[in-house]
């Protein structure tokens, strides 16, 4: 077993496969991902053939990361319409399957929309079925586009917080290519500061208990040959204290109006850390993660998961054993506690950084001005 993880960066270099494609064989259009359960040990791809197999990758995280999570979610709508299956049951389910990260809803209601006002011009269900596809598409390249966009503005912004340079950045679960159609949020800021010369460190929390941080981020980070140190997440606390850490970089899942983020469980912490040590915390997140109709932290659902996440190791490579197929870490029946995501409130927040500009402070008038300004094509 040990073997598997003993990966060079030459190994890691070999990697990339993409995350998400459409495809069309003779039997019939699919969506591929990228198995994100399997890394870093092995690239496997999942192949979904209709709105449920890809229900089922969410869920399990084979595919994850909330602008990720919109393209899958608005390719899963495509699916149903171009295999004929009902577009509105298929959208329904797709957007029930996690509920924390607002763009999977956004993203299933973008080409559930276009089917369906392709449909009621066309009644066409094959035309619907393309405009549904063109909606999928279209948010894929546009996720892109604003990956690449808040990686300039997120290092302006790092540039002017942090007037040394040579940035050592903290990082918390995985925001990089795996998770959306570009380089992604706040880790493609850190790599912009990589690539320009001004990253010393990136500090990698593991991210327990998934530990997107450990088999994600550091494997990302590792291909793009970062200087990179991965910690527990109990760490993180006497790496601030001893003034090693310069900037918190995090992405979201969800951004009530008032300001307040949801993102991987952790983050908070991070924040009062950040807050107490004088260090800024940055969030880092496409305008479709802001959601003017959730008024604030309070009104995030946080997705609960299977306690057996914490109980056991379910690392995919590890043998089966316990309930959730992993190797028990406590006791039989210990109850765990695994909220997937946590809030942390505005005031904790330095900035937040989007496609079209950063806002800070952190207000709800800054984020509702913002959010109106015309976007960029
Ligand atoms: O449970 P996951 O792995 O889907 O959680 C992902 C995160 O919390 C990310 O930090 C968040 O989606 C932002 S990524 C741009």
């Amino acid at each position: 077993m040990a073997d598997q993880y003993a990966q060079t960066r030459e190994d890691n270099r070999l990697a990339g496969t993409p995350v998400i494609r459409w495809e069309e064989p003779p039997e019939g259009p699919v969506v591929i991902l990228l198995d994100q359960t399997r890394l870093p040990a092995e690239e496997i791809e999942r192949v979904c053939t209709d709105a449920p197999a890809l229900v089922d990758a969410i869920r399990s995280l084979a595919v994850r990361g909330a602008p990720l999570l919109g393209i899958a979610g608005a390719y899963g709508v495509a699916l149903a319409a171009a295999r004929g299956f009902d577009v509105d049951e298929a959208a329904a389910a797709l957007t029930a399957a996690r509920p924390t990260a607002v763009n999977l809803a956004v993203g299933v209601r973008r080409a559930q929309s276009a089917h369906r006002a392709a449909l009621a011009e066309t009644g066409d269900t094959g035309r619907a079925a393309s405009a549904a596809l063109a909606a999928a598409r279209g948010l894929h390249e546009e996720d892109a586009a604003a990956s690449a966009r808040m990686a300039g503005h997120g290092l302006a912004l790092l540039d002017e917080l942090l007037p040394g340079g040579g940035h050592r950045v903290l990082t918390h679960c995985n925001s990089g290519s795996l998770v959306s159609g570009g380089e992604g949020t706040a880790f493609a800021v850190a790599l912009a500061a990589h690539r320009a010369g001004r990253l010393r460190r990136l500090w990698v929390d593991e991210t327990r208990p998934l530990l997107q941080g450990a088999r994600l981020t550091a494997y990302e980070a590792a291909r793009n040959d970062m200087a990179y140190t991965l910690l527990t997440d109990n760490a993180a606390g006497s790496l601030f204290a001893a003034g090693e850490v310069d900037a918190v970089l995090v992405g979201a899942d969800r951004i009530a109006a008032d300001g307040s983020v949801a993102n991987k469980v952790g983050s908070y912490p991070l924040a009062v850390l950040a807050r107490y040590h004088h260090v800024p915390f940055v969030v880092v997140a496409p305008v479709t993660t802001i959601d003017p109709d959730t008024p604030d932290g309070a009104s995030i659902e946080v997705e609960q998961r299977p306690g057996y996440e914490v109980t056991e190791f379910v690392a995919p490579q590890v043998p089966v054993a316990g309930a959730g197929g992993g190797v028990p870490v406590a006791p039989l029946g210990t109850q765990a506690y695994n909220p997937a995501f946590d809030i942390t409130p505005p005031e904790l927040v330095t900035a937040i950084v989007t496609e079209e500009g950063a806002v800070s402070p952190v207000t709800a008038k800054a984020l509702a001005d913002l959010c109106a300004k015309p976007r960029r094509a």
